[in-house]
């Protein structure tokens, strides 16, 4: 007995991740994994076929599925996957449902059992699993790697026989994880940094990692971790506070988010037309939109003396170490499905339980646990 593994090749454009790396392949194994590739699957991250040892190689991704217990995968699979996989198959990727109607809708008709990797609770015992946090610190970092690309100055304070410059001033908005490691990078490169968040409990953390937390007076604890959304009066008392920092940044980076929501406006048009000349925004929220009401998501451009940065798909521009974090995420999410060379689902696994999005045709609330609808 085996798990027939499938891993497809990213077609998504500028998707340059794959959910596996040679590293997981001896781990995916010993757990009992029979492993079957996508023929160049990891071709974007110059990860040849022969790289993966002890995996078989398919060019037919319909025949590479058509066998397989668990669908491995970074981007929702184009439908036509789906359909060629075995009824009651197990599919683990993110899928986004909100944007993936037709998907969902094809999961349900199969029967597939899909873990959508951006449910994974955000609890302690889950951190090994959790994609979400392992993409975003690398967007974090990414984010002070442009910004200092852009800017026609340095970080640190440098002293030469000529005179000496003082250090950049950063202020990064939005100290989820993906805020917090432009912190720490930001520090390490010796800025000085500024930290912003509507929810306080971050200020210590902001503390923790060197930089100092803009204080607003706003407090936006929504559920589960997550901001709420701002009430116009008390957008109005943020943007009042927060205007004479960022005027004063040559560098900011944005991070904010709401789940489910288009992301909040951090930055107005009249907030950026009073930067200083030459200050760079790396607004890494252009997915939902953008933190600054200039951006322009998938672009970089020039507003007046300021440019503005809007990368999409952050993680995918780091794709090898992001294909390697992402891999070890799903490795620990199926060790907990795979023992003995089989895969059995405790649906009383927390993390089991709210990862999964579809299961024996049935949507599953993320508060419910599967098993109980099943039945
Ligand atoms: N295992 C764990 O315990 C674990 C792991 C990862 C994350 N978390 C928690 O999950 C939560 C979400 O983290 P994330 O990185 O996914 O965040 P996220 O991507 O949802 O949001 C990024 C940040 O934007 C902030 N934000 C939203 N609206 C804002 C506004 N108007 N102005 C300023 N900032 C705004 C949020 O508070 C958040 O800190 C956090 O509480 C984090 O600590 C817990």
């Amino acid at each position: 007995m085996y798990v027939n593994v499938a891993v497809l090749k990213e077609t998504q454009p500028h998707e340059r991740r794959v959910a596996m790396v040679p590293s997981v392949v001896p781990r995916l194994i010993k757990l009992g994994a029979r492993l079957h590739m996508e023929c160049g699957a990891g071709d974007a991250i110059k990860l040849g076929d022969a790289d993966f040892k002890d995996v078989a190689f398919i060019a037919d991704r319909r025949a590479l599925v058509s066998d397989a217990d668990v669908v491995l995968a970074v981007q929702p699979p184009a439908l036509e996957v789906i359909d060629a996989m075995k009824e009651g198959a197990i599919l683990l990727c993110f899928i986004y449902a909100g944007k993936e109607k037709a998907l969902v809708h094809r999961l349900l008709e199969k029967k597939i059992t899909c873990f959508a990797m951006e449910r994974v609770p955000r609890i302690s015992r889950a951190q090994a699993m959790d994609a979400l946090s392992s993409q975003s610190a690398l967007t974090g970092y990414y984010a002070v790697q442009l910004g200092t690309t852009h800017l026609a100055r340095i970080l640190p304070k440098i002293t030469s026989a000529a005179g000496a410059i003082g250090p950049a001033k950063v202020l990064v908005m939005g100290l989820g994880v993906a805020g917090l490691e432009a912190i720490a990078t930001a520090h390490r490169l010796g800025a000085v940094v500024e930290g912003y968040d509507v929810r306080q409990e971050t200020e210590e953390q902001a503390l923790s990692l060197g930089a100092t937390f803009v204080e607003t007076g706003v407090d936006a604890r929504g559920k589960g971790g997550y901001a709420r959304e701002l009430s116009a009066e008390e957008k109005a008392k943020v943007a009042a506070v927060l205007t004479k920092h960022i005027q004063a940044a040559d560098l900011i980076i944005t991070t904010a988010a709401i789940p489910g929501r288009p992301s909040p406006k951090l930055i107005s048009k009249a907030q950026v037309a009073g930067m200083k000349a030459g200050a760079v925004i790396v607004d890494v929220s252009a997915e939902g939109g953008g933190n600054c009401e200039d951006t322009k998501p998938g672009e970089t451009i020039e507003v007046g003396a300021v440019t503005i940065v809007a990368p999409l798909n952050v993680p995918s521009l780091l794709g090898e170490d992001a294909s390697e974090l992402y891999a070890k995420n799903q490795y620990n999410l199926l060790a907990l499905m795979m023992k003995d060379n089989i895969i059995t689902i405790d649906w009383k696994d927390e993390v089991l339980a709210k990862t999964a999005l579809t299961h024996a045709g049935k949507l599953c609330d993320e508060d419910s646990k599967p098993a109980a609808k099943v039945a």
